[in-house]
């Protein structure tokens, strides 16, 4: 794969067609956090509500921080896994607490806010910061096991490094946070699990799944 091509033709496409989400009015690495530890379990159409609604009622870590446990689970109200609301808070507390009330911008630091896996350290980083980190989910390792033809388990915990190196060979880095941005846009609007758009696809001519005709063998997910 050339690099620079493949980021040109992924960038250019995520530019005109990427969704108007609420998410993406602005870089604030708190609102980042909240929709991508929302979006964990939950379809983009079901987060954007009470997303808008969470950031009104919480709009930075302070007030998210201070708020009664009952408030923010009730915000949460039919999301469901209530973990991760309870998790939100507690490390928003920390971020509060030890960071002065700035979300860190380091893997070190940011992985060991409670719930933040390395997915969404990932997310954080780039989206927010515009750090070269993957940010690897099952969309991503959709997308990439076509891109670059990888026949690995995406069952399978330790495939998820695997994918975490291919996409930090290709990573931009003028624009790291539209790359992870492109890749999630990519995946659920062309490179979809069943019956990929490949005719519509801005890096068809980069995708080896493609040309060898496998789109719809890949990944490989095995049944746990
Ligand atoms: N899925 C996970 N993170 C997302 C994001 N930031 N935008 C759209 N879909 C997503």
């Amino acid at each position: 794969i050339n690099k620079e091509r493949f980021n040109k033709d992924l960038l250019s496409w995520y530019r005109s067609e990427q969704r108007d989400l609420p998410w993406r009015q602005n870089q604030d690495p708190y609102r980042i956090w909240v929709s991508e530890i929302m979006l964990q379990q939950t379809k983009v159409d079901t987060v954007i509500p009470y997303f808008k609604r969470f950031i009104e009622s919480f709009p930075t870590v302070y007030d998210l921080a201070a708020a009664p446990e009952d408030k923010v689970l009730k915000a949460w109200e039919g999301l469901g896994y209530y973990s991760r609301a309870r998790n939100l808070q507690s490390a928003v507390k920390e971020v509060v607490e030890t960071y002065n009330g700035k979300v860190p911008d380091t893997p070190e630091q940011i992985a060991n806010l409670k719930g933040v896996g390395p997915y969404t350290a990932g997310a954080i980083l780039s989206i927010a910061y515009n750090k070269p980190e993957p940010a690897v989910d099952g969309n991503v390792m959709r997308v990439f096991s076509r891109i670059l033809s990888i026949w690995d388990d995406i069952a399978k915990p330790s495939t998820r490094k695997i994918f975490e190196e291919a996409v930090r060979k290709l990573i931009s880095e003028e624009n790291p946070s539209h790359f992870n941005q492109a890749l999630m846009e990519l995946g659920a609007m062309v490179c979809t699990p069943k019956s990929p758009s490949c005719l519509l696809c801005p890096v068809q001519s980069h995708c080896q799944a493609f040309a060898e005709g496998v789109q719809d063998e890949l990944p490989v997910k095995s049944k746990k």
